[in-house]
């Protein structure tokens, strides 16, 4: 009978997995062990009682929002360091706790082991890191469910991968295993005794069942057809009394403010300006009365959106944050706040986090237009859509050799358009940052509105243009658009809708996103854009994650 706690959210992991430990110790205290990931991934062990384990995690102070832990009572194997959980696989990316007795270790060991695989203990739950790692094809959850197959015994497992920061899976058979969700993050535990405190819902789960607990599920409530942002409960009353929204940033979360602009005035009645952060903090500020100012910075440290943001907080305006970065200076300097939870991002160039401020901003938007006169239904409708969005980029990923075929055309290009309408406007601005930063191309983002009023002169064979046209309430006008580009001899590359034929006979090339509501397809059309960048940059032989005079981040001015 061992003890299994798993923990996501904005929390240090560490204190909250010892803590859990503690709660638990009473099922098993041969020996105990914790992993953290964070940059860097944490492993301890130790033999004894927990407290031998939290000496060492208390001296080591590991950081990180995302761990599991485990105290052991053994069954196969001494209780020695090795043979205490957390294990892990060849790579030492996968860790894993487990609660429960794999009946049939020893084929599955003698057939891995002949399979090349090496290793570490004498424990029958070992097998499973191994089993995962085999079946892991960059998806965790359904690596998982596939090692899970060859398995008989019994179960409770909580499992990481040091590729998945936002993520971990939980599994269970026979072995008690419960969920607890709350204020923007979750837990798991073999008993609600390490849970109770700390959340109001509690789910048991059931026989064959798995969760895989990202902190952005938590935050969708589907009975209500609302959002619900722990971050902005303190903030509430303020926000019902909301006249206007100033969302200031710069670069991509720039971008993804314009978006904000868009999907907040679309799903509510508050008035919306997005604002470079660099310029907002040098003009003169005329708030109005009930002036709410939302920062939105991956990194929560760029020197103009925290000017930006003190300025407006003198100025009296509420001020909040749409940060990544846990415990950064914006989420610091802000009463209230939302934190995306992408993961760590390393890479220069902003691609997850921008998916995920897109994400939360209609989120925020959802939270505001339900606390006025947005319906339920409206609501439901798009929650539902949310929900489908994992596995619609999961879809545009797998297409990613055809995009690098693509990017083999026209990688030589030396300037490019990107065009797009309302909420595919910032996505176009943003397709081209990406080609400009990673790729060194020239790339110019354009409202497709504005083509008449200058860039179609610069049209030429040799002056390609993509176009982001799903199929959406603007489809005709940027259609036309397009006609117009190829009545010039521009080429074009067009991001559309599945299903959509009609643009194989105007377009030269066609990238294809699954259908999503109006308002969600901006999240899944960057995703094309942010790969055709890629593609471009290690085809040109640059350095992606670390692109020429450019830092993760901009702390001066
Ligand atoms: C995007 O790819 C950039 N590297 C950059 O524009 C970035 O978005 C900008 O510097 C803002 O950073 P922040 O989100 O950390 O505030």
């Amino acid at each position: 009978m061992c003890g299994i706690v798993a923990y996501i959210g904005h929390q240090q992991a560490r204190e909250v997995l010892v803590e859990g430990l503690k709660r638990l110790e009473y099922r098993g205290y041969d020996s105990s062990g914790i992993a953290i990931l964070d940059s860097k991934a944490y492993l301890a062990k130790a033999v004894g009682k927990v407290g031998v384990l939290e000496k060492r995690v208390w001296k080591d102070q590991p950081r990180g929002v995302v761990g599991i832990a485990h105290t052991r009572w053994a069954t196969h194997g001494k209780p020695t360091e090795a043979n205490a959980h957390p294990h892990q696989d060849c790579s030492g990316k996968i860790f894993l706790v487990h609660n429960g007795i794999i009946e049939n270790y020893q084929a599955l060991k003698k057939h891995l082991t002949a399979a090349g695989h090496k290793f570490q203990s004498e424990t029958d739950t070992e097998v499973l890191a191994h089993l995962i790692e085999n079946a892991y094809r960059g998806d965790l959850g359904s690596a998982v469910q596939k090692a899970l197959l060859q398995v008989q015994g019994t179960y409770g497992i909580a499992v990481l991968h040091t590729a998945h920061l936002d993520q971990i899976i939980v599994a269970r058979r026979g072995s008690p295993t419960v969920l607890g969700a709350g204020n923007n993050e979750s837990r798991a535990a073999s008993d609600v005794s390490a849970l109770a405190q700390h959340t109001d819902r509690v789910v048991y789960l059931e026989d064959n069942e798995m969760a895989s607990e990202n902190a952005s599920r938590g935050r969708l409530n589907h009975s209500e057809g609302v959002a619900k942002l722990g971050g902005l409960e303190s903030v509430h009353d303020r926000l019902l009394q909301a006249r206007h929204l100033i969302i200031v940033s710069c670069g991509s979360s720039y971008y993804a403010g314009l978006f904000g602009r868009y999907v907040v005035e679309t799903l509510t009645d508050l008035t919306v300006e997005t604002e470079l952060a660099s310029e907002f903090r040098y003009r003169k500020l005329n708030l109005r009365q009930n002036t709410v100012v939302l920062a939105i910075s991956q990194s929560g440290e760029t020197a103009d959106t925290l000017a930006a943001l003190r300025e407006a907080k003198r100025k009296g305006a509420l001020v909040l944050g749409l940060v990544n970065v846990v415990g950064s200076t914006i989420a610091r300097e802000t009463p209230a706040g939302v934190y995306t939870h992408a993961g760590i991002e390393v890479g220069v160039a902003s691609t997850k986090s921008f998916v995920s401020q897109l994400t939360i901003l209609t989120l925020i938007a959802l939270l505001l237009g339900r606390s006025r006169d947005l319906s339920i239904e409206e609501g439901s409708l798009l929650l539902r859509g949310l929900e489908k969005i994992p596995d619609q980029i999961r879809e545009i990923l797998a297409q990613s050799d055809d995009i690098r075929k693509l990017a083999q055309k026209y990688c030589d290009a030396r300037h490019f358009l990107y065009i797009g309408r309302k909420y595919q406007y910032p996505v176009a601005l943003e397709g081209a940052l990406k080609l400009k930063e990673i790729a060194y191309i020239h790339a110019e983002g354009y409202a497709a509105g504005e083509m008449k009023h200058g860039p179609i002169a610069l049209i030429d064979p040799s002056f390609p243009t993509m176009a982001i046209v799903p199929e959406d309430g603007s489809y005709e006008k940027i259609v036309s658009n397009i006609q117009e580009i190829r009545a010039r001899e521009g080429r074009v590359i067009a991001v559309t809708s599945v299903g959509n034929k009609k643009l194989e006979n105007l377009a030269d090339d066609v990238i294809f996103v699954p259908k999503s509501h109006e308002i969600l397809t901006p999240i899944l059309t960057v995703v094309p854009l942010q790969l055709f960048a890629y593609h471009c940059a290690v085809l040109r032989g640059c350095d992606v994650d670390k692109p020429r005079n450019l830092a993760k981040s901009v702390t001066v001015e």
